[in-house]
């Protein structure tokens, strides 16, 4: 049996949302109270069994590394002054036991071509790919959930979810027939198509489970929306010779590549948090 031990994390987009946030900085590193969104995607990796996390990263994206690396200087620092809990806390950004492997994506081709730039190290085994503006908030987070149906299927899955049909062309969106509860076999997937065309309102949000072979079809597909190689379109390739499955993911999904979304991830996120959280209640309880 196969075992999902890598996860991909293409962060070389240029967060042209969130600009000027994301002039210098990259949107990964944009925090959601007190983390960045890149540390939330990296620790629901680990929750999931994952130790090798491969990032695709571009231009401007060197805090990324330097946060998942040792900060000796802070660290001295704060040890000299006594803050034993923000040691803790700084210490406690990489997870114990984890590889981290930075690859560079000279080129922002698209989603697809970031995942194929990861295969010198992913090589020959089952991965997960998280995209970290999607935060998911979910108990076990939903990699977790998702390296559940693969180890009982041991095929690609894709998490997804309904959306307003409205919406259809913000995502790619999958035809399915249903195979158990919250699980679909996917009978087909498009990228952002209108919603008069767009086969069904399920739609891919920035979690993957895929089997190697996804690189091969990656290679030889040609550029779709937006001119750019699309993830979407490998994995309707790839559906031609493997099964896929779809899975409903139990949580809920901020999409924090949005502003709208961004601000309900912290509002969600700022409520939960225990040093703040009841205090943030009171706040919003008090505003008009
Ligand atoms: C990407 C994928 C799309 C997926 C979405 C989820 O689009 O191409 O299929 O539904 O992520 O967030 P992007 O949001 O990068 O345009």
């Amino acid at each position: 049996m196969k075992k999902i031990t890598k996860a991909v994390f293409p962060v070389a987009g240029m967060g042209s949302r969130f600009l000027p946030a994301t002039k210098a900085s990259p949107k990964e590193m944009m925090p959601v109270v007190d983390k960045p969104l890149i540390q939330y995607a990296v620790e629901e990796a680990a929750e999931a069994g994952i130790t090798d996390m491969v990032f695709v990263t571009g231009r401007n994206k060197r805090s990324i590394p330097d946060h998942f690396d040792k900060a000796y200087e802070l660290e001295a620092e704060l040890e000299m002054r006594g803050k034993t809990e923000l040691l803790r806390i700084v210490q406690e950004v990489i997870p114990k036991n984890i590889n981290c492997i930075y690859i560079r994506q000279s080129m922002a081709l698209g989603l697809g071509h970031a995942v194929l730039c990861a295969k010198p190290v992913v090589q020959d085994e089952p991965f997960a790919v998280i995209l970290a503006d999607d935060l998911v908030d979910g108990q076990p987070g939903i990699v977790k959930q998702m390296v559940d149906v693969f180890d009982k299927y041991q095929c690609s899955v894709l998490g997804v979810m309904d959306v307003p049909r409205e919406q259809t062309r913000q995502y790619g969106i999958v035809s399915s027939t249903n195979l158990e509860p919250d699980v679909e076999k996917v009978t087909g997937i498009v990228e952002k198509p209108r919603p008069e065309d767009a086969p069904s309102t399920l739609a891919v949000v920035g979690r993957y489970i895929l089997t190697p072979r996804i690189f091969h079809h990656l290679e030889q597909v040609q550029p779709g929306a937006g001119g750019e190689i699309q993830l979407t379109d490998g994995i309707a390739s790839l559906m031609t010779e493997e099964q896929l499955l779809a899975y409903r993911f139990k949580g809920i999904r901020y999409d924090c590549g949005d502003k709208l979304g961004y601000l309900k991830a912290i509002v969600a996120l700022g409520l939960k948090h225990p040093d703040v959280g009841e205090k943030f209640a009171e706040y919003l309880k008090s505003m008009k």
